[in-house]
């Protein structure tokens, strides 16, 4: 029974992330900001009679709380095999988080690499330890722009840039914690899972969502991708790569600037020093 964790595992590629390895045994501990749907999908999770489950709740957007959170689960837990950084969100107007960061930044890079540093130390006392970040095709639109991750400092804001400046950070963060674990037994890898029909969209028109509905593919295809990740053959020795659903798995020069992804680690480091 391997121990595996879930951000934002309450519905969508999460909640049937976690499904899939409940339903191969293992322990899942699904860390939620909303207590109530976290209970709801811990019910559905325990219908399936196999596995076990914890509830934990986790708040990216709210660094203290994440820091908060990660010393829980170093206290509560003896290892950690799976880190799924699943959660994440995207919003057109211009919103902050609790620390003052523009809110897709906060919540889909920041509050995430927070949790996974703290994290570290208990996900290599696992055998096989696996970091997966869910990463988007749209970070071939994004930027690094640290001037600008405070709210109060963005020169003109556009939602859906916003969103691919923070996906193009994970996928950066992905590459420079794989080098920093590079010839251990530790990975970590990024995916982007496709157009999946899941409560992501839920700001768009109505219109429009039934336009892109028609190309949705359902939360389970991306969460058997990310069991391949975790535990496969194929993948034991994959460290630093990019897989993608429906299209290929193209990473722009941004994404496979190693430098670039060097300097956004100490940058991220530094900027939440008092956090790590
Ligand atoms: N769906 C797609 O087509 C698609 C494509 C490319 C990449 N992705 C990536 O896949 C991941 C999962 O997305 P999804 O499609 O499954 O979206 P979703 O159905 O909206 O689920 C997102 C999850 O993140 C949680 N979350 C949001 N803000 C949070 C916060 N401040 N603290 C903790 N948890 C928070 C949500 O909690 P609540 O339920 O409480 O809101 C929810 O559990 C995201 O990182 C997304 O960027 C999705």
């Amino acid at each position: 029974m391997k121990t595996i964790l879930i951000t934002g595992a309450n519905t969508g590629i999460g909640l049937a992330t976690a499904q899939t390895f409940v339903q191969d045994g293992h322990h899942v501990i699904i860390a939620c900001r909303n207590p109530a749907k976290a209970e709801q999908a811990k019910q559905h999770l325990e219908t399936f009679n196999a596995g076990k489950v914890d509830v934990i709740k986790l708040d990216l957007n709210n660094l203290q709380q994440v820091k908060e959170t990660a010393e829980k689960i170093l206290q509560n837990y003896s290892r950690l095999d799976v880190l799924v950084n699943n959660a994440g969100m995207m919003t057109p107007e211009l919103e902050t988080t609790v620390d003052g960061f523009e809110k897709q930044i906060g919540v889909n890079y920041l509050g995430p690499f927070l949790l996974t540093m703290k994290l570290l130390p208990l996900i290599q006392k696992s055998e096989q330890g696996r970091i997966i970040h869910l990463a988007s095709m749209m970070h071939a639109m994004g930027r690094i722009q640290p001037e600008q991750f405070k709210a109060d400092q963005v020169k003109k804001y556009n939602g859906v840039l916003s969103y691919a400046n923070s996906k193009l950070a994970n996928l950066l963060f992905s590459n420079a914690l794989a080098k920093q674990l590079q010839g251990t037994h530790v990975t970590s890898n990024a995916l982007h899972p496709g157009g999946v029909d899941s409560e992501i969209y839920r700001e768009l028109p109505e219109w429009q969502y039934r336009v892109i509905k028609l190309f949705l593919i359902p939360p389970a295809k991306p969460a058997e991708l990310i069991k391949r990740i975790a535990f496969s053959t194929e993948w034991k020795n994959k460290n630093g790569q990019y897989a993608s659903l429906q299209t290929p798995a193209f990473r722009s020069a941004k994404a496979k600037d190693a430098r670039l992804a060097d300097q956004l680690h100490q940058q991220t480091l530094t900027l939440l020093a008092q956090y790590l």
